[in-house]
């Protein structure tokens, strides 16, 4: 390790998965600002496979992040030679994936002999409601819901992250998109069970709340495919679309009752007035209704990042790099040896 530099002009890379994102956050007393960023999703790659395909991810990241570096730089009216830190997902995420996005953040950086900083992906999800309009305080309760975790935090600084409790076996969001795939429905599935369900009648299905009454915060979403199985099955092998609607709706309400139930658990649990939703579920509509309302009710704010920030992308990785060096909570360095961390525990942090 040589030298650190904390700096407030951010350059972020995010890999882990299927967008490639970039962008650029400036933090000046302590307040962060999104200059600009870009995106690149892959969905239309992988939709002919119903799902992510690892090698064609990595291969994809390789060709776009270069020409999206250059495209927020352009944006923002900066130079290469403005940059102040390259921050890149150290992981969660893809192997392959993320290593495309270190391995360019650090050349970037030898380059132009610029620290680096590795971030977690999850932290990236957590802290982006700070770059909304009306952005949290410290300390609030977390739900992270993505695609690959369902995790209640409680947050009292940048990197003070205690686990309240977490899935057991699927995500929230792979809950979605099984289901979604259940049901015929495209990848990603999550964002089109949605759209099927705003039409259909939640209680048209009786379908299992997991773990509702476990006492504890941790969820479970594995049973649910299997009462979406059973029910389809009952159905039939062509199922009417309203019966289909219908399922959908149903399988929605299932999986935002519980994660309601156990975000005002842990509010209660914790005593914290503030709760922040951040992932990829967290653009769901159903949950951000029935969360302010309960909310409301208990005088709990809720806050969430600007819908286009909820998914993954490339300011949430400049954000926590931004927040980390200015909390003092972690050093950019020179030393542009790079490994990732496919599986990365957030509270380890
Ligand atoms: O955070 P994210 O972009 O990637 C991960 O880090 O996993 O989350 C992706 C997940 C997918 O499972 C996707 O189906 C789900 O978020 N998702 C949604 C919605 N938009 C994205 N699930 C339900 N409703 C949505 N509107
Ligand atoms: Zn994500």
């Amino acid at each position: 390790m040589a030298d650190t530099v904390p700096m407030p002009r951010v350059l972020g890379i995010e890999s882990s998965c299927d967008e490639t994102g970039v962008a650029l956050v400036h933090i000046q007393n302590g307040v962060p600002r999104l200059l600009s960023h870009t995106l690149h999703s892959q969905v239309a790659m992988h939709q002919a496979y119903g799902g992510v395909v690892p090698e064609l991810a990595s291969r994809d990241h390789i060709q776009r992040v270069l020409p999206l570096v250059l495209e927020v730089l352009a944006r923002s009216g900066q130079e290469m030679a403005d940059l102040d830190v390259i921050a890149y997902t150290r992981g969660p995420g893809l192997a392959g994936a993320l290593l495309v996005g270190a391995g360019v953040a650090c050349a970037l950086g030898y380059a132009l002999a610029k620290p680096v900083l590795g971030v977690h992906h999850l932290e990236g999800h957590l802290l982006s409601p700070f770059l909304s309009a009306e952005a949290p305080r410290f300390p609030f309760v977390a739900l992270l819901v993505s695609g690959g975790h369902t995790q209640l935090m409680h947050v009292r600084g940048v990197g003070h992250y205690k686990l309240l409790g977490e899935t057991i076996d699927d995500a929230a969001g792979e809950a979605f998109d099984k289901t979604a795939k259940m049901l015929g429905l495209g990848y990603p599935g999550g964002p089109a069970l949605a759209r099927l369900a705003e039409q259909g009648d939640p209680r048209g299905f009786d379908l299992p709340r997991p773990l509702l009454r476990s006492g504890t915060l941790d969820f479970s979403f594995a049973g649910l495919k299997t009462a979406v199985a059973v029910q389809l099955q009952r159905l039939g092998n062509a199922p009417c679309e309203q019966a289909r609607i219908d399922l959908a709706a149903a399988t929605q309400a299932a999986i935002v009752d519980v994660l309601v139930s156990k975000c005002l658990r842990a509010l209660d649990v914790t005593g914290e007035r503030r709760l922040v939703v951040s992932g990829g579920v967290g653009a769901n509509r159903r949950l951000r209704e029935q969360l302010d309302q309960a909310c409301a009710v208990r005088g709990v704010r809720v806050h969430y990042p600007e819908l286009e920030l909820c998914t993954d992308n490339g300011a949430m990785i400049a954000l926590a790099a931004a927040m980390r060096l200015d909390a003092g909570r972690a050093q950019a360095t020179f030393d542009y040896a790079f490994d990732v961390k496919p599986r990365w525990d957030l509270a380890a942090l």
